[in-house]
């Protein structure tokens, strides 16, 4: 077999062994995007969750976007055993160890959801949600790629519609421009800061739970940003 052969022979096995991981995640995966072409033709038809059936209970829902390996996931579902968290990524393959350890963490109020933010609006039911958590969301500084960025009026409409009356989005970041450009982006779309700190090492939250990328930025020095916000 040429070298080229080989490499498209073992990437597909690296593909169908993730796909097999993927259909075997169903006790912890809500729903898995697939592949589509159109956003809006996606999203028409509504899946919406139905959290009682999912969660054997009424608390309040939360969503903590963009989770990459799932380490504040499951550290805030098992300090928070009143809420229930859903913790959305878009690629599979990162998914999938955040599914890994969460099945080991044996955690009844964690579930998974692997689709785009793009797309929340297919499962999550409009005013359904208490929090969304945004850690370290990729901060994009080309002005090209702004429509991209999780605080993009965009995104923000898809928060507000599915937030209840009074919810919290949490935003963390070690990006100063990311940050300023997200507080401007809150205040254009009327929602109320209730913080802005700069430094939350220096606020020394003992409740504030670090993530992966936080753990790594504090270890390289840099300041921690983070915005509470109001719908
Ligand atoms: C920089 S990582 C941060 C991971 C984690 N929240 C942390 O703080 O360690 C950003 C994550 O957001 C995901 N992400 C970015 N844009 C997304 C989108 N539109 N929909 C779903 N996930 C997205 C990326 O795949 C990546 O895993």
């Amino acid at each position: 077999m040429d070298i080229s052969k080989y490499n498209l022979a073992m990437r597909m096995r690296k593909k169908s062994n993730l796909d097999q991981r993927i259909f075997n995640s169903s006790d912890l995966l809500l729903a898995y995007e697939g592949s589509f072409t159109n956003v809006n033709e996606y999203i028409k038809d509504k899946e919406y969750f139905d959290y009682f059936r999912i969660f054997n209970n009424a608390n309040p829902v939360c969503l903590d976007l963009g989770c990459g390996l799932g380490g504040f996931a499951i550290q805030i579902a098992n300090k928070f055993k009143d809420k229930n968290f859903i913790a959305v990524e878009m690629f599979s393959n990162v998914i999938i160890g955040a599914i890994d350890k969460a099945r080991q963490a044996k955690l009844e109020n964690l579930k998974f959801l692997n689709c785009r933010i793009e797309c929340l609006e297919k499962f999550i039911k409009p005013h359904s949600i208490d929090t969304i958590y945004l850690n370290f969301s990729n901060p994009l500084p080309n002005k090209c790629d702004a429509r991209q960025r999780l605080t993009n009026p965009r995104f923000l409409k898809i928060y507000k519609d599915i937030l209840k009356e009074g919810g919290l989005i949490i935003q963390k970041t070690d990006d100063k421009d990311f940050f300023a450009y997200s507080l401007e982006q809150y205040k254009l779309e009327n929602l109320t800061v209730l913080e802005e700190c700069w430094d939350l090492e220096a606020l020394n939250d003992l409740n504030n739970i670090k993530t992966e990328h936080e753990i790594k930025y504090i270890l390289e020095g840099k300041k921690i940003h983070r915005a509470i916000v109001r719908v």
